[in-house]
């Protein structure tokens, strides 16, 4: 199997194509580097089943080729990152709706799967907690742009269904929580690397809001398995399915947590939503799967929980001064 990864240098991506390829694939990547990174693919280039090209999902032409070249796409080329999607909601919105709506098109002409990344931000402000893929979502105001991102991703979605629906492509959407590990930067507002550069650097580690909010971070070998997996297995088709950890912690928690492992002197400091992003920010209060789907399907249960995560980025940040 050959598979195309669009934003294949990215965090997620490039991980995936270490899967693919110690699984016995061939993989070519497409990326426009405007958040990943050559350093990410290094390691892979000498490798014969591995590819890349430089360049666009808006490239028509281009993305075509590498689509017909290819016999499934893993499509997870977007905007990323909270900081981005503030800074420049005009990017997000049309990287993530037209450029998913360009690998839709392009490899319908051709039935060619598509794996699409979705993301737990398409949840919103919803209360139902575990979330169910089936469950409400509750996306703030068009006023605030923090929601482009989730009603991108939303849009991205029913279209990825429409095309499996009504023209017989092949799709499987996956909405990620929050992943972490080696090569993430904290560059666009991630937090673990963010916390873990502080804490060796010995600065304060800041918190955004109250730190009361709580997360569930999955280690990204776990979550990288998890894409393989469902790509490959026939009863994802047409279905929307999470992915991510259920070990819930607060920011206020992670963070004494990452002071701990990582033996730092750092303190924490708080710093007021609208301090950090802007006056019309919001944040969602808690952020936890519902994983039933990915575990009758693909027997999903996350191996690395929160101190292995914390311990490989913080070798990796060690290894890797930014
Ligand atoms: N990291 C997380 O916690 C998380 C959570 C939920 C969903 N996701 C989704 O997973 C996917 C990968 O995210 P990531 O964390 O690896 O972020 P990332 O920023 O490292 O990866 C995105 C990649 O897409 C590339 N890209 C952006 N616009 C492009 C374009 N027009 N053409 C080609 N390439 C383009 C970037 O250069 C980057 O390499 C995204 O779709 C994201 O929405 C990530």
């Amino acid at each position: 199997m050959k598979y195309l990864i669009t934003g294949g240098a990215g965090f997620i991506g490039s991980h995936l194509a270490e899967e693919l390829l110690q699984d016995g694939c061939q993989v070519s990547v497409l990326d426009d580097l405007s958040t990943g990174s050559i350093r990410n693919i290094q390691q892979l280039k000498a490798d014969s089943n591995f590819s890349y090209t430089i360049g666009s999902i808006m490239d028509l032409p281009l993305l075509a080729e590498l689509i017909d070249d290819a016999d499934a796409v893993f499509h997870l080329a977007a905007a990323v990152g909270v900081r981005r999607i503030v800074d420049d909601p005009v990017q997000t919105i049309v990287t993530n709706i037209r450029g998913t709506e360009n690998v839709l098109e392009q490899a319908d002409k051709k039935k060619k799967k598509v794996l699409l990344a979705s993301t737990s931000e398409v949840y919103g402000k919803s209360a139902q907690l575990p979330f169910h893929e089936d469950g409400d979502i509750v996306i703030g105001p068009t006023c605030r742009p923090r929601w482009s991102y989730a009603c991108s991703k939303a849009i991205d979605e029913f279209l990825a269904l429409a095309y499996d629906k009504s023209r017989d492509l092949p799709t499987v959407i996956v909405r990620l929580f929050n992943t972490v590990g080696p090569r993430q930067t904290g560059r666009y507002g991630m937090v673990i690397p963010r916390f873990v550069r502080q804490a060796l650097a010995d600065e304060e580690l800041t918190v955004y809001g109250d730190g009361e909010q709580t997360r569930c971070f999955a280690h990204v070998s776990d979550i990288v398995e998890a894409l393989r997996k469902l790509m490959q297995h026939p009863q994802g088709r047409g279905k929307v399915i999470n992915i991510g950890s259920q070990e819930e912690v607060t920011i206020n928690q992670l963070a004494e947590r990452v002071i701990a492992r990582t033996g730092s002197q750092s303190v924490i400091k708080r710093i007021p939503f609208d301090v950090a992003y802007s006056a019309d920010f919001e944040d969602m209060e808690r952020r936890k799967p519902c994983l039933e789907a990915a575990r009758q399907i693909i027997d999903y249960a996350p191996r690395r929980n929160l101190d292995v995560i914390i311990d490989d980025m913080a070798a990796y940040c060690r290894e890797n001064p930014e």
